[in-house]
């Protein structure tokens, strides 16, 4: 399903058309779009992990200039689950979002369960192309590549791009802050506003990112000389660390949308 995006001379295509590309955007290139504490979500393992990233080749996107095609700029990756269908479990998004959603995609996969719905996972952008609308793109392309693959509902649990600038105000407070003109604040779940989505709820817990004192500093550069709340560049609120248990724990609040997508 290539296609060709004028305005910016981009291609997308899935990994399935470029699989040559699989491995390069997880090169610093695209992936230093975000901070490296969030590499270390064990979650993200029955996803992108080895033996499981080759399953859902249809469900991940890749944009890249025609002029350099060996060259990606960004990456989005989705994951088709079954939702209100009947499953146990299955009739609201879960609290635990992205997480969650991993898991219930794994375990639909090996119980041969028919998906009914999609959930984007993530859209990234290599940082220093970031600004140039390149993001709108890859989510148009998501929209369609799900509609493509037969399906009608697109979810995800999204990370607010503006949050982690004020990591104390309470996300469900920031979720629904709109500007004057009635769009969202964040310009991020804006995008997905514009692109015709709706607020769903939180998802209080969505990412959990677990580890010693000695991997955090690892991870952040950071020097962990206290117990309590403590923030952290990059999340979306505080870290709760323990030095007299030697652990410091990171709950990501995401925001699932629902785009509904027109046949
Ligand atoms: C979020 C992300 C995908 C946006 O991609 P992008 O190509 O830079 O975004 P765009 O150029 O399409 O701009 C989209 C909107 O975000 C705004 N924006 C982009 N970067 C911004 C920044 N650093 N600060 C404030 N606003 C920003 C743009 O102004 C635009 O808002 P508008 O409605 O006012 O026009 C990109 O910043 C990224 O890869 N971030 C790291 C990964 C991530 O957090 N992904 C999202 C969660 S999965």
């Amino acid at each position: 399903m290539s296609k060709r995006f004028d305005a910016e001379r981009l291609v997308v295509a899935t990994f399935a058309e470029r699989p040559d590309l699989l491995a390069r955007v997880f090169e610093p290139e695209i992936q230093s779009a975000l901070p490296e504490f969030m590499r270390h979500d064990p979650g993200a393992a029955l996803y992108y992990g080895d033996g499981h990233l080759e399953h859902y080749r249809e469900f991940g996107l890749v944009a890249f200039d025609p002029a350099a095609p060996e060259r990606p700029l960004a990456r989005a990756f989705s994951v088709p689950f079954a939702f209100r269908d009947g499953t146990p479990g299955r009739d609201e998004l879960p609290e635990g979002g992205w997480d969650e959603v991993i898991r219930w995609g794994y375990l639909d996969r090996t119980a041969g369960r028919r998906p009914t719905a999609v959930s984007a996972l993530e859209i990234m952008v290599a940082p220093h192309l970031q600004g140039g609308g390149i993001s709108r793109l890859m989510l148009n392309a998501m929209r369609d590549n799900a509609r493509r693959l037969g399906f009608a509902d697109l979810y995800g649990p999204l990370r607010p791009t503006l949050k982690d600038k004020e990591p104390l105000t309470p996300f469900a407070e920031y979720a629904v802050r709109r500007r004057a003109d009635g769009l969202p604040w964040d310009p991020w779940v804006r995008v997905h506003v514009q692109a015709g989505a709706q607020i769903v709820k939180p998802a209080p817990t969505s990412m959990v990112v677990a580890g010693t004192i000695a991997e955090w500093s690892a991870w952040t550069r950071l020097r962990f000389d206290k117990s309590g709340p403590t923030i952290v560049p990059g999340a979306l609120s505080p870290v709760h660390v323990s030095l007299e248990q030697n652990h410091a724990v990171y709950i990501e609040p995401n925001l699932w949308v629902h785009h509904r997508l027109s046949p």
